[in-house]
């Protein structure tokens, strides 16, 4: 990468084990990858996710969402560490809170989360199991812009895997994790070259 370049400054949202947050870290230590990890942030205290951020050498927040009695309360903290880290770009790895419109509005096309189906099918939760109980014949995986919406913004990549006859959730996640490794640093990439040279 040029290094007259600013690297985009990216937050990554966890709420446990970070295993997408770990790719992340290991590719950002690419000198050429247009983003640098700055912060990682969990809604739930003591996760794995957070001791990956630790090893790395990256700040690490707890900001636990019951500790508030508000949604408005627990997203102006939230915005307050992302200004504070200067932060350019979310991206939400396994971070089950929903944010409120505003909050999206505000980070609008700087924020992504991966998500285990291959979007628009299987918005929400259990997505295997329910490709699984429909005799799906394919599973994947998708990172998308969020929107206020659930699941819903504009596709950036996806990864599609064959569902195998003796395929069970379990067996199911873990290969769809494996793509997830894969195509979260790939989306990032294009998102923080397109906001560099915007
Ligand atoms: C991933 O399967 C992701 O698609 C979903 O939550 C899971 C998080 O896993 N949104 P990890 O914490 O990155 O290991």
């Amino acid at each position: 990468m040029n290094k007259n370049k600013k690297k985009q400054r990216v937050a990554v949202l966890i709420s446990g084990n970070g295993s997408n947050l770990q790719a992340l870290i290991t590719t950002c230590k690419n000198n050429d990858y247009p983003a640098e990890i700055a912060l990682v942030i969990s809604n739930i205290p003591n996760v794995k996710g957070l001791q990956r951020a630790i090893e790395a050498d990256i700040p690490a927040l707890t900001i636990p969402h019951s500790k508030y009695n508000n949604r408005a309360d627990f997203e102006s903290t939230l915005n307050d560490a992302l200004t504070r880290y200067e932060i350019d770009i979310i991206c939400l790895a396994g971070f089950m809170r929903i944010l409120g419109k505003e909050f999206v509005q505000k980070w609008s096309g700087r924020i992504l989360n991966i998500h285990p189906s291959i979007l628009p099918k299987y918005k929400g939760l259990n997505t295997h199991e329910r490709a699984l109980n429909n005799g799906e014949k394919e599973a994947g995986c998708t990172v998308h812009h969020v929107v206020a919406e659930l699941d819903a913004g504009p596709n950036i990549i996806q990864a599609i895997i064959p569902i195998y006859s003796n395929d069970t959730a379990q067996t199911l996640k873990l290969r769809v994790q494996t793509q997830e490794h894969i195509i979260y640093p790939i989306a990032l990439n294009i998102i923080a070259q397109q906001l560099s040279a915007a």
